[in-house]
């Protein structure tokens, strides 16, 4: 039986408004990810973080999925194998598209953590220093975003769908960070055919078998139609 395992990037999100973090106009072109994605920069600068958590909250509450998203839905129900859809991004444009099954390794914006006890809970549009946790009562709310220097999610449900994958696709991701950028090695080892689907090539770029270069939001439902018509 395939198994495919997908990853996306903030490429797969770029069409439907939401900005990527790299590259001209990207959200980390005019401030240090230390300020905003890391835990110490949370400690030093609550009001700094929650603002950028805040804005990105209220603009993914705004935008629509896109032909991409939705391609990747269709595909995790018509595929007749099992897709495992993995995302590096903190929207909920997969979910919007259709998906089902999404591992969100980053997190989301639309979740809340506990800092002191580690509750989670739907967050409010707008976050703010000293928000109480609804367990514990401790002030520490925080978005429920894996920050630089933290542990990303499922990575273990991640890596056993990865060891077993026939197929292995990153799309939308610039291969910047990881372990997220390793993932196309753990598929190569398990000898799946890899592809990356991006506009232009990634930092990891060579470790693929197949590349695929353009807006996703072509690129991406073409590549499942020709999955769906083998
Ligand atoms: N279609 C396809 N790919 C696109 C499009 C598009 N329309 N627009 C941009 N891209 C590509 C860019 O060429 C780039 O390679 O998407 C990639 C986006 O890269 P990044 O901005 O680095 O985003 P990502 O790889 O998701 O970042 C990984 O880093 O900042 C942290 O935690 C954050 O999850 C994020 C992680």
């Amino acid at each position: 039986m395939e198994q495919i395992v997908i990853l996306t990037g903030a490429g797969i999100s770029a069409e439907s408004g939401m900005g990527t973090f790299r590259g001209a106009g990207g959200l980390w072109e005019n401030r240090r990810v230390e300020e905003v994605a890391t835990p110490e920069g949370f400690a030093a600068d609550p009001a700094l973080v929650h603002a950028f958590y805040n804005a990105r909250r209220q603009k993914a509450a705004r935008v629509e999925a896109n032909a991409a998203h939705q391609a990747i839905a269709r595909l995790q129900r018509d595929f007749p194998g099992l897709v495992t859809l993995v995302t590096q991004n903190v929207d909920a444009l997969h979910e919007k598209g259709g998906s089902e099954q999404v591992l969100h390794m980053h997190g989301r914006l639309a979740g809340a953590l506990c800092a002191t006890c580690g509750h989670r809970w739907d967050a409010p549009v707008e976050m703010q220093p000293g928000h109480p946790c609804p367990a514990c009562t401790a002030p520490e709310a925080r978005p429920d975003v894996v920050w630089f220097g933290e542990m990303p999610y499922h990575m273990e449900e991640i890596f056993e769908a990865l060891s077993a994958c026939t197929i292995f696709a990153a799309i939308g991701t610039s291969g910047n960070v990881y372990p997220a950028a390793g993932f196309v090695q753990e598929a190569n080892r398990a000898g799946a055919h890899t592809v990356e689907i991006n506009l232009e090539p990634s930092a990891v770029v060579s470790d693929f078998a197949e590349t695929r270069f353009g807006p996703a939001t072509q690129t991406v439902p073409a590549w499942v139609a020709e999955l769906l018509s083998n």
